[in-house]
């Protein structure tokens, strides 16, 4: 396929970083033409995808203040995670990609979490290009929507649970905000390893989805008028008055305090990320941690608490032999159906802005996707 078939196509762009995502969306990003990529101008094994789906991810949007650990210089597109269908293949790419194919990226490799030369090709726009050998089948079974929402969450879900936190079918795990994107993906993997998940949020109507979803009990961490409530005598009830063995926090704050309180002794701690405490940099890209997240000590030392950062992309790579079990256990299991992204929102891509603030908001239950 010559670049004259390829018609051209759209894509966000962040022309410079903000002081905060949702001032950064306002001001400083754009839907913009984008011309097709030109052959002519790609590695021999590049491959052109035309995309239909991209993740809407937290970590997207942290990212347009240059708050979070990996910035990209702007203009930039965002988007970590896609799937599409292949639009033209470079001749050194084999027989085993054709055009036409549905295939979904890996974004260790290719799009804007990515390190290296494919991470402009961010995914909220109407091509991306990555090296054959980071396009991969979509596992059966799956839309091409679910495809955009698997592996970011899930392999962030493996390597907390089951690298991390040594999961096995005898713990009980508390996961802190089940209902995001990451949070629904452990309460999914947390099952298939055969644990007792307690599920954590502060809408009742996402936790009647969450439970849905697989989790065996969900309590509300929000009491009437909004504010934080209790719950450590009822995670205490649940578990038979010992606490459980496991936590998945990706929320942080109050709701950390909290979760602290309802641990056995000697229970595996994972702090995943702070979705309630979001701002512990400065903005701008200026980074630093002038508001950084605290644990109290009394409680980590008098319950002889194991405390495992868990930093997906980093811990890969510190040790990259982590990735190749990680990628083919979530392939398979998400193949066999044993987990299944949940896709809350469709989004056309014009409406950008809108999905952003869906996922800012928490106005979803699991994964948000545009449709370039
Ligand atoms: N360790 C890693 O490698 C890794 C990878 C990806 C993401 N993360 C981090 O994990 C965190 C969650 O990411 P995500 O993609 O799952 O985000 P997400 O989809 O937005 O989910 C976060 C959940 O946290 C809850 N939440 C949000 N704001 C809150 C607040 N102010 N107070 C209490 N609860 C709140 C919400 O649940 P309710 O509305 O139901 O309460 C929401 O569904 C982020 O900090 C992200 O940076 C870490």
């Amino acid at each position: 396929m010559t670049q004259a078939t390829l018609s051209p196509g759209r894509r966000v762009v962040v022309r410079a970083l903000g002081e905060t995502p949702m001032g950064s969306l306002e001001a400083n990003t754009a839907l913009e033409p984008m011309a097709a990529p030109e052959p002519a101008s790609l590695a021999p094994e590049d491959v052109i995808i035309a995309i239909k789906s991209a993740h809407v991810g937290w970590v997207d949007l942290l990212m347009m203040s240059g708050q979070y650990q990996h910035a990209l210089a702007p203009p930039y597109t965002p988007g970590m995670e896609y799937a599409g269908v292949v639009a033209w293949k470079g001749p050194g790419v084999g027989d085993a990609l054709a055009v036409g194919d549905e295939v979904l990226i890996d974004p260790f490799v290719a799009g804007a979490r990515s390190l290296g030369a494919y991470q402009k090709w961010g995914g909220l726009a109407s091509y991306g290009v990555a090296p054959a050998r980071a396009v991969l089948r979509v596992p059966a079974g799956l839309s091409l929507d679910e495809a955009a929402c698997l592996l970011g969450s899930y392999e962030t879900a493996y390597h907390c649970l089951v690298t991390r936190g040594r999961l096995t079918a005898e713990d009980t795990v508390l996961v802190l905000g089940a209902s995001g994107a990451t949070g629904l993906a452990a309460v999914q993997v947390a099952k298939v390893v055969g644990a007792t998940v307690i599920a954590t949020g502060r809408s009742p109507d996402k936790l009647a989805i969450v439970r849905q979803e697989g989790a065996d009990h969900v309590l509300a961490t929000t009491g009437e008028g909004g504010g934080a409530r209790p719950f450590r005598d009822e995670v205490k009830s649940l578990t038979g008055g010992r606490g459980v063995s496991v936590v998945y926090d990706a929320v942080g704050g109050e709701t950390s305090l909290e979760s602290l309180r309802c641990v056995a002794f000697g229970a595996r701690y994972l702090v995943v990320g702070w979705a309630s405490t979001p701002f512990v940099a400065r903005g701008r890209g200026e980074r630093g941690a002038p508001n950084a997240n605290q644990l109290p000590t009394n409680l980590i030392m008098m319950k002889g608490l194991d405390v495992l950062g868990c930093p997906t992309a980093i811990a890969t790579v510190n040790a990259p032999s982590l990735r190749a079990p990680r990628l083919a256990q979530v392939l398979a299991w998400a193949a066999s159906g044993a987990i299944k992204p949940r896709v809350s929102r469709v989004f056309a891509l014009d409406d950008y802005q809108e999905a952003m603030r869906a996922r800012w908001q928490s106005d979803l239950v699991g994964g948000c996707v545009l449709r370039p």
